[in-house]
Order: C-alpha cells, then sequence, then structure tokens
C-alpha cells in the first residue's frame, strides 16, 4: 500500500512570536519544515511528501522546498484539524503519515516501527510517559493528576486514509489538537509506539533553542585551504581583503583579483567540500569580468550556512614584499569580517615577505593563503 507523508505547516506560531511563521523559520540555516520534509522524503517506506501551507506563505513554501519532490502545495484552514482535513482530500487512499511541521526532526525508526502496527491496527502513534508530576491549579494548586497512566502523543502518526476520513467526518467541526483523539472519539484503535525526544515540538523560543543546540550538537570540524597568486601588472590601485590600497601598480586577473578574498573563497569552499572557486566562477564567464570579489566570497559563506553549517574562523597569510600590508590590516578584517557575517575576532589576517625570495620577493606578484574552520555535518 502506497504511503503519503502530509505535514502540515499552516499555523501561524504565535507561541513562538518574532515575524517569520516558526516552520518556514531557518534551524541551522534550513527552514523548520525543510527538515522534516527531508527526512521525510530520504525514508525508504515513504512515496509521497505532500505539504499544506496557509495561504499567504506560498513564497516562503517555494523558496523552502526548492529542489525537494514534494508535489504542489496544498492550502491549510484556520484550525490543525482543517488543515489535516483539506490534505487528506488531495492524497489518493493507502496509508497516510500525518507530521507537524514543528518537529523538524523524525528519526526513520519511529516510522518503521508506527507502518508495522498499521498490519493489525486502525493507526499508530509515537508516545513516551510523562516525568513531570502534573498538577492542577493557577495562582495556587487544587490537584493533582496520576501521571503513571498519562503519555505525551507526538507525530507522525499513521493511518489507514479511510479511517482517519471516516475519523474526522465523526468527529464534524472539531479543534482537535491531533488524529489520535479523533480516531480513539470514533471508536477505532490507535496503538502506541515509543516515541523519541528528538519528535518533541518547536512552541515556544526556549523550544527553539534546544532544537538549534541539537543539531549544532551534530555538526563536525572541517577545514579548508585556499591558495591563490596574482602577478603584478598595469595601474594601482591593488584590491585587496576587500579594500583598495594605493599603489603605483595594480593586479593582473578576471575578477578584481582580490587574492585575499580568492583564498578564504576558495578555503570555505574546500572545507564544505564544494570544489573550487574556478568551478563556481569560471573565469571563461563573460559575468565575471572585472567583478568585485566580495561576490564570490559571500556565495561560499552562503553555500556553507544553506547546508546547515557555521563558520568559525578564518586565518589568511599575504605573502608580499608591497604593498606594506601591516597599516591596512584592521580595515581588511573589518571588511572580511562583514563579508561573512562574522565577529571581528573570528577573521585573523597575517602578512610576511620571503625575504627577497621567488616570485613575490622578485615583487612579480602577490600570494595569499587561507585556513576556514567550520562546523558541518557530512551528507549535507
Ligand atoms: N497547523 C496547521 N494549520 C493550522 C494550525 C496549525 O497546519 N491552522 C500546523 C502548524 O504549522 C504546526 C502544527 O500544525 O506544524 C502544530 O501546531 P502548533 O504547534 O500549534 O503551530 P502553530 O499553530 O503555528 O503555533 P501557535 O499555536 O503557537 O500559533
Ligand atoms: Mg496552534
Amino acid at each position: 500500500m502506497s504511503v503519503t507523508a502530509l505535514i502540515v505547516a499552516a499555523g501561524s506560531g504565535q507561541r513562538l512570536g518574532g515575524g517569520l511563521p516558526k516552520q518556514f523559520r531557518p534551524i541551522a540555516g534550513k527552514p523548520m519544515v525543510r527538515w522534516a520534509a527531508e527526512a521525510l522524503r530520504s525514508h525508504p517506506r515513504i512515496d509521497a511528501v505532500r505539504i499544506v501551507i496557509g495561504e499567504d506563505h506560498r513564497a516562503l513554501a517555494e523558496a523552502a522546498f526548492s529542489g525537494l519532490d514534494v508535489g504542489p502545495m496544498i492550502l491549510g484552514g484556520a484550525e490543525r484539524s482543517d488543515s489535516v482535513r483539506n490534505g487528506l482530500e488531495q492524497i489518493g487512499d493507502g496509508l497516510v503519515l500525518v507530521h507537524d511541521a514543528a518537529r523538524p526532526f523524525c528519526p526513520p525508526g519511529v516510522v518503521d516501527a508506527l507502518l508495522a502496527k498499521l498490519d493489525d491496527h486502525d493507526g499508530a502513534v509515537p508516545v513516551l510517559p510523562v516525568s513531570d508530576t502534573i498538577a492542577q491549579g493557577d495562582q495556587t494548586l487544587t490537584g493533582h493528576v496520576d501521571r503513571s497512566r498519562l503519555l505525551r502523543v507526538q507525530t507522525p502518526q499513521a493511518f489507514h486514509v479511510e479511517d482517519l476520513l471516516f475519523a474526522y467526518e465523526e468527529a464534524g467541526r472539531s479543534a482537535a489538537t491531533d488524529e489520535s483523539s479523533v480516531m480513539v472519539a470514533a471508536g477505532l484503535k490507535v496503538a502506541t509506539v515509543e516515541g523519541d525526544v528528538l519528535l518533541d515540538k518547536i512552541t515556544t523560543p526556549a523550544d527553539f533553542e534546544r532544537a538549534e543546540a541539537i543539531l549544532s550538537a551534530r555538526l563536525l570540524p572541517r577545514t579548508g585551504m585556499g591558495f591563490d597568486v596574482h602577478a603584478f601588472a598595469g595601474d594601482g590601485p591593488v584590491m585587496l581583503g576587500g579594500i583598495a590600497i594605493p599603489s603605483p601598480r595594480g593586479l593582473a586577473g578576471h575578477s578584481d583579483a582580490d587574492v585575499v578574498l580568492h583564498a578564504i573563497t576558495d578555503a570555505l569552499l574546500g572545507a564544505a567540500s564544494l570544489g573550487d572557486i574556478g568551478e563556481h566562477f569560471p573565469p571563461s564567464d563573460a559575468r565575471w569580468a572585472g567583478a568585485s570579489s566580495e561576490i564570490f566570497l559571500s556565495h561560499a559563506a552562503g553555500l556553507i550556512r544553506a547546508g546547515g553549517g557555521i563558520i568559525d574562523h578564518i586565518d589568511c597569510t599575504i605573502i608580499c614584499e608591497e604593498p606594506k600590508v601591516g597599516p591596512h590590516r584592521s580595515t581588511m578584517r573589518t571588511r572580511i569580517a562583514e563579508i561573512l557575517e562574522l565577529g571581528e575576532a573570528q577573521v585573523s589576517i597575517k602578512a610576511t615577505t620571503t625575504e627577497g625570495l621567488g616570485f613575490t620577493g622578485r615583487r612579480e606578484g602577490i600570494a595569499a593563503q587561507a585556513l576556514a574552520s567550520i562546523r558541518m555535518g557530512f551528507g549535507q
């Protein structure tokens, strides 16, 4: 039987606050809902992923799912249950996994366990025991609830599509917060499987911070190196580290010939295993003739962030006899930090001569070496 994952992402995220609806807010560089969509899309038992979004979020959704096979967007309704119903109407028969966009991590084992239960149950949901004491009251407590019989119910929740449609019909207009409640109310049999704290819903700012911490703990330190040389030719100034330095001679190059930004760009691309600057910006492409190398650098940084990575530190050594780098070092550092959206402490610029030896010693050109330290997951 075919399995469709239906992700409901049509809420407005009032409790999290902060402008952008929570499901489109980036967590480690990726919109929250894309984490869930990618996890479900890559599960071998799932045939299709469909997303329910709010009317006003079409443009956000288009950007969030670019390049991901999630079919046309389905429009949601005022309540979560309306959004689920709209989604169910658009998918065919078979099995459905209804999932909240606000739960970005979806361990594949939970999906396997849920689908296995559907052989002899009408539905299956992941649950966890309640570990805190549960009480009633407001300013003062009025009583306590026996927690030993309580369960926290998460998503994804698995059902036969026709059973869930029937249960929702029985429920009439209800503001149920999940499918298991309408299924049980309709007298259907819902099995439990062991949930996972990774599936906890992101509702408040504290939940959001926890999700970011979970993801950054999964990132691994990675290092990239970059090296570049440009020969002196023509008139100055020289573009070095994103600033123009007065010099009687300029540097030859297809773009603005900024060796420092080129070396750092290659170091970043190297750390992310994303090829080199020539691959991304071929010298044969007329668009890059005389281009500001800032474009190359911010593109490399953008690729790392889009892949959920974090740039920790850049160290660069400029090798030349002239121009003197010392007086410009601090401005260069500020500029590079600005382009990379980093703090100045995360950028180091050093300079050396080669004691008159070699092409730099003969003042034929300028060389630069850079190391980039980043954190990024593999397989992203
Ligand atoms: N949802 C939906 N349609 C709605 C309301 C909610 O698709 N009309 C989705 C949300 O996008 C979320 C999931 O249902 O993925 C769980 O809802 P909740 O955590 O309450 O999200 P929001 O309603 O967006 O947040 P809030 O209640 O704080 O406004
Ligand atoms: Mg809500």
